[in-house]
């Protein structure tokens, strides 16, 4: 049997779980039905931004250990396991959208000839490695022919590479044990811990996570608003309950409200999982609100100072819907812009990674550089975490703008000195002080 694995799916998940396995040794075979995306990566140019993948992926392909094709049939005939990275995007009602799994099972059913086991990367619903076996066999495969195994992703994008070389768990669902430890085998030389599961716990524990997580935004975000209220400081609060390990530092930071193609999703998709099985999912809905009405707060703040935005001209730092990604999925600098824009502001974009993908709307502008972005500008709003926003010198701000007004979404810019220097700073959760 040959001991090749693949990948249907070259974007964040596929193309990097995929290269991160070739690093380890196997031979691997990524798919993906963009043929400009495949030509672009035999290039050895990067469809996506992701540190420290370009020179993995180059290092795989000197190796002969990573392999791209646009065949979908290739991947069938020569990798014994392959696992699904295709995209679950958000559907109607805030379901899971399965077309693009559905399709991908399909085709394989065309060109499955010997045993294979097929694993479900991609975020799907709960029961959904049942509805995959019954794809397959509704288009005359055998049962004989396949194994079916859950094994959901835990990367972030901006850290991918880092993630997948240092998970904190690797979880296996399956009906099969032989199939799980199969794909649990991949993962040895990572050494991480394991957990072997049914395949509807796996595809649950994938959702209860990024829902947790999501929750703990929301909830600091809610603190985050009772601090202004109080005068207290979320960081120092968010500081404070993160030093006991129960809670734990991570994901306690107050911001814009969470966004990128996995939490706001992924909420939605549990929602209706949840709602579907006549048991709704309180704590979760009120995340998912407290979100979507933080994503707003940044603007309400500049219209304190700003309230009639037409005519202005807005420098927007970040468009990204975080730093180290050019990824701008469900991103809330995006909602920022648009807002703006739709009352009658002029917005001038920054991003060191994402501005290939400013809309070509009137009232958007591009700048190359954030003293471009800054120059001349009514006030400016932080949206993105970009380090390089964080060491922008408070005084920058004072001379470039019009008026010495920052909107501060992601809490970077040094509070005293811009009070020292005469800059008026909205951040969120940090009190008058
Ligand atoms: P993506 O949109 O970046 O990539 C999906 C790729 O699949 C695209 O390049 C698309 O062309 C390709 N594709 C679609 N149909 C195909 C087919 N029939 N054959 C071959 N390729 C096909 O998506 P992503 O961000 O990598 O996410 C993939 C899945 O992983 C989703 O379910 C997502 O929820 C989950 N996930 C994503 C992340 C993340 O950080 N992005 C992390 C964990 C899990
Ligand atoms: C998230 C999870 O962290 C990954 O474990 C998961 O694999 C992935 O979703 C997925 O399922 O696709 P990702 O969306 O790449 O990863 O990025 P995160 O770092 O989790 O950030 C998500 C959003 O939350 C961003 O908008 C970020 O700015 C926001 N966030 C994050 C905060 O506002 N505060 C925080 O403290 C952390």
């Amino acid at each position: 049997m040959s001991n090749t694995i693949g990948f249907l799916g070259a974007g964040y998940v596929g193309l990097v779980s995929g290269t991160c396995f070739a690093s380890l040794g196997h031979q691997v075979l990524v798919c993906d039905i963009n043929q400009k995306r495949i030509d672009s990566l035999e290039a050895g140019v990067m469809p996506i931004y992701e540190p420290g993948l370009a020179e993995l992926v180059e290092r795989g392909r000197q190796s002969g250990h990573l392999q791209f094709t646009s065949s979908l049939e290739q991947v069938v005939r020569k990798a014994n396991i392959i696992f699904i990275c295709v995209g679950t995007p958000m559907g109607k009602g805030g379901r899971a959208d399965l077309q693009y799994v559905q399709g991908v099972y399909q085709d394989i059913a065309k060109h499955l000839k010997s045993h294979r086991i097929f694993v479900n990367k991609s975020t799907v619903p709960v029961g959904s490695g049942a509805w995959v076996q019954d794809i397959l066999k509704a288009e005359g495969v055998k049962a004989n022919l396949f194994d079916v195994v859950s094994n959901p992703e835990f990367l972030r994008e901006g850290n991918a590479v880092y993630d997948f070389m240092n998970p904190d768990r690797v979880v296996v669902g399956s009906d099969n044990p032989k199939a799980a430890q199969a794909v649990a085998g991949l993962y040895m030389p990572l050494r991480p811990r394991i957990l072997t599961t049914d395949l509807k716990s796996a595809e649950l524990i994938k959702y209860a996570s990024n829902a947790f997580l999501a929750t703990k935004i929301s909830f600091i975000n809610e603190i985050a608003n009772l601090c202004e209220n109080l005068d207290a400081n979320i960081e120092d609060v968010a500081t404070g309950m993160g030093m006991d390990e129960r809670i734990g530092k991570g994901f306690l930071n107050a911001g814009p409200g969470f966004g990128g193609s996995c939490f706001p999703k992924d909420t939605a998709a549990l929602l209706t999982i949840a709602k579907d099985a006549k048991n709704p999912l309180k704590i979760v809905q009120a995340a998912a609100d407290v979100n979507h009405a933080q994503r707003r707060i940044a603007i309400k703040k500049l219209k304190k100072h700003l309230p009639e935005l037409k005519g202005k001209t807005i420098a927007l730092l970040g468009l990204a819907f975080k730093a180290n990604t050019d990824d701008v999925r469900e991103s809330p600098a995006m909602d920022m812009l648009l807002d703006m824009v739709k009352e009658g502001a002029t917005v001038r974009v920054y991003d060191p990674e994402a501005l290939e993908h400013l809309p070509k709307k009137k009232g958007v502008e591009a700048a190359a550089s954030v003293e471009e972005a800054l120059q001349g500008a009514h006030a400016a709003v932080i949206a993105t975490e970009w380090p390089q926003f964080k060491n922008i010198p408070v005084n920058t701000y004072k001379k470039l703008l019009k008026k010495p007004l920052v909107v501060d979404a992601r809490n970077l810019v040094d509070r005293s000195a811009a009070k020292a220097a005469g800059l008026v700073v909205e951040s969120i959760g940090r009190g008058a002080k």
